[in-house]
């Protein structure tokens, strides 16, 4: 198949990382400082693009906006009307609504994947389908170093759900109904300063904040270590997922993606020598027991495989710093 000929599919288009991935299919966008060769500006016959709402218009006569619920079956049958090559699955309800509305995010985070699912079925060739995963699928006590060996048991139900989905992303690609590729991805940054409501915004804050020359208490220790990914790299990971050819997924089609496991203080550093030394006195730590316990002990990982399948960190903490404020202001982008 010509790839100009592809019908490629996104839901949870009007994310943090969908906005990326669409700005960068339709050549608009920043990757990051890495070769991108190979993955920006793909030439496709149609993108449809699936969300809850758009705030954004399209000037290309190549792309289709489909607005509801993916876990409605009007809906997802509009988003599929025509054969897909190609599903980028990012849609979901992050895991603190999840918590709190158990029956949304059963809907939503395995419900609407499974209906995905088969939809795809009845198409006579097999799209590729990209599903963002999660580390959360790790659960808590994670070992001193994470291999493929660590035991996937999630505490939060947003983790099973995306869990369950990649079983069923494996059992259908097993039966070659689909051609599945699970990327698991780790905290990305630096998501727009908004009221989100998630627990892990204060990664985020810290990067606007300190660009911007303000005071910022971080709620967790200068030494906390964290997996950390810029929203750039993240979606040259999920544009080489989908770009693999099925050859190379046959073996295996999940990976914990690389990581730069990084502290607080580096990134400060980091981000002292991009912008001005005076950024290190405008923190300061007030160290939260319960966001420690989740954000401030990630271990080692093992990242061999993931790297021998061509997936990517940021490489260093300073490309993170510079890949992860890229959206926003054009200057900063290498
Ligand atoms: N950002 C991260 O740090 C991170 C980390 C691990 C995994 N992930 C996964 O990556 C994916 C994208 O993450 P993100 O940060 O862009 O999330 P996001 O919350 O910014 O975007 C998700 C999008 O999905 C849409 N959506 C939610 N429910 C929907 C529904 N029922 N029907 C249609 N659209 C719906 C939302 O409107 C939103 O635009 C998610 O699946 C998430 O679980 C993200």
């Amino acid at each position: 198949m010509e790839r100009q000929d592809m019908n490629i599919i996104i839901t949870g288009a009007s994310g943090f990382i969908g906005r990326r991935l669409v700005d960068c299919l339709l050549g608009q966008g920043t990757m990051d400082t890495m070769d991108t060769s190979g993955s920006a500006n793909e030439p496709f016959r149609s993108l449809v693009l699936v969300d809850m709402a758009f705030d954004q218009e399209f000037h290309d006569e190549r792309v289709r906006l489909v607005r509801g619920s993916i876990a409605d079956p009007l809906v997802l049958r509009d988003a599929f009307r025509s054969p897909a090559d190609c599903v980028i699955h990012l849609a979901s309800v992050p895991g603190g609504a999840a918590e709190k509305d158990f029956e949304l995010g059963l809907d939503v985070n395995l419900g609407a994947t499974m209906q995905m699912l088969e939809l795809l079925r009845r198409q006579t060739i097999p799209a590729r389908f990209v599903f963002a995963s999660t580390i959360a699928v790790y659960g808590a006590s994670l070992p001193p170093l994470v291999t493929d060996a660590t035991p996937m048991r999630p505490v939060l139900s947003y983790g099973a759900h995306k869990l369950a989905s990649e079983i069923l992303l494996q059992d259908y690609s097993r039966r070659g109904w689909v051609d599945g590729r699970i990327i698991r991805l780790p905290g990305i940054v630096a998501r727009p300063p908004a009221p989100s409501g998630l627990l892990s915004a204060f990664m985020s804050d810290l990067f606007w904040k300190l660009a911007d020359g303000e005071a910022f208490t971080v709620p967790v220790a200068p030494e906390a270590k964290t997996w950390l990914m810029s929203v750039g790299c993240c979606v040259r990971n999920l544009m080489h997922a989908a770009n693999l050819l099925s050859e190379a997924v046959a073996a295996r089609r999940d990976f914990t993606l690389p990581v730069l496991r990084i502290s607080m203080s580096e990134i400060v550093d980091a981000m002292a020598s991009m912008f001005g030394s005076d950024r290190r006195r405008l923190v300061t730590y007030a160290p939260d027991e319960q966001l420690e316990a989740v954000f401030a002990r990630f271990p080692e990982m093992d990242m061999a495989a993931a790297l021998k399948a061509g997936y990517t960190h940021d490489g260093t903490v300073e490309n993170l710093v510079r890949n992860a404020l890229a959206g926003r202001d054009p200057s900063i982008a290498l």
